[in-house]
């Protein structure tokens, strides 16, 4: 039975569509009820309902065979997995926001808040700016809103949420989308059968 680590919420319903379309169907997944781990023998699937920013965690632990995950979070982490397709679904941009009309003030430490720190850091360290970074967990939005950040380093997508909270982006610096991520010694063993659902997806995608 393969274990695939499926993200909650919308990016996993998307995706389970394509698997499902693709011949990895799992009535379980459809009942909606709490279960999160879900089988389909006849499929010889087990989806495994895991948090967004965990996925990776499961499948570099094999945990799970395979799994689907943002580029943001392998970009975020580093994970020792192997990325075998982009699914082009789930797509954002990673940026720099602030408030409208901001202006940098280049010889102060910007305060960047954000959930990504090690994508932060990259990307400034490149540019030899002198920050510090304020970690968040979620509504990053608020933190400048609030003086607590000077910017912020986050994923957009239609660009709502900054323009409900008066912010603009400053500059988009990665595309991100989802990611279909394999075990490395699953890959190796279950090689056939993770090639083949690749093959699929990427049918799918195309
Ligand atoms: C994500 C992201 C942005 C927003 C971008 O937040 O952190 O806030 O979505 O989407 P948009 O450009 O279409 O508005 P999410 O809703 O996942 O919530 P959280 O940051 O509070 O976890
Ligand atoms: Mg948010």
């Amino acid at each position: 039975m393969l274990n695939i680590a499926l993200p909650k919420g919308r990016l996993g319903d998307q995706v389970y569509s394509m698997l499902r379309d693709a011949g990895y169907d799992c009535p379980a997944y459809e009942d909606k009820n709490r279960e999160l781990v879900l089988e389909s023998p006849e499929k010889g699937v087990r989806y495994l309902l895991v948090k967004p920013s965990d996925v990776a965690i499961y499948v570099e632990h094999h945990a799970a065979d395979v799994g689907i995950v943002g580029k943001d979070i392998l970009l975020e982490s580093g994970p020792d997995v192997y990325e075998l397709l982009d699914l082009n679904i789930g797509k954002c941009r990673m940026a720099v926001a602030a408030p409208k009309g901001y202006v940098e003030d280049p010889d102060r430490t910007l305060r960047i808040a954000t959930k990504y720190v090690n994508i932060a850091k990259k990307f400034y360290s490149e540019k030899n700016r002198d920050i510090e970074i304020i970690k968040l967990n979620g509504s990053i939005e608020l933190a400048p809103i609030l003086g607590l950040s000077d910017v912020i380093v986050d994923i957009v997508e239609t660009g709502n949420t900054l323009k409900a909270n008066n912010l603009e982006v400053i500059e988009e610096f990665k595309d991100i989308s989802a990611r279909f991520i394999a075990n490395k010694s699953s890959f190796k063993f279950q090689n056939e059968i993770i090639s083949d659902m690749m093959n699929k997806l990427g049918e799918a995608v195309k």
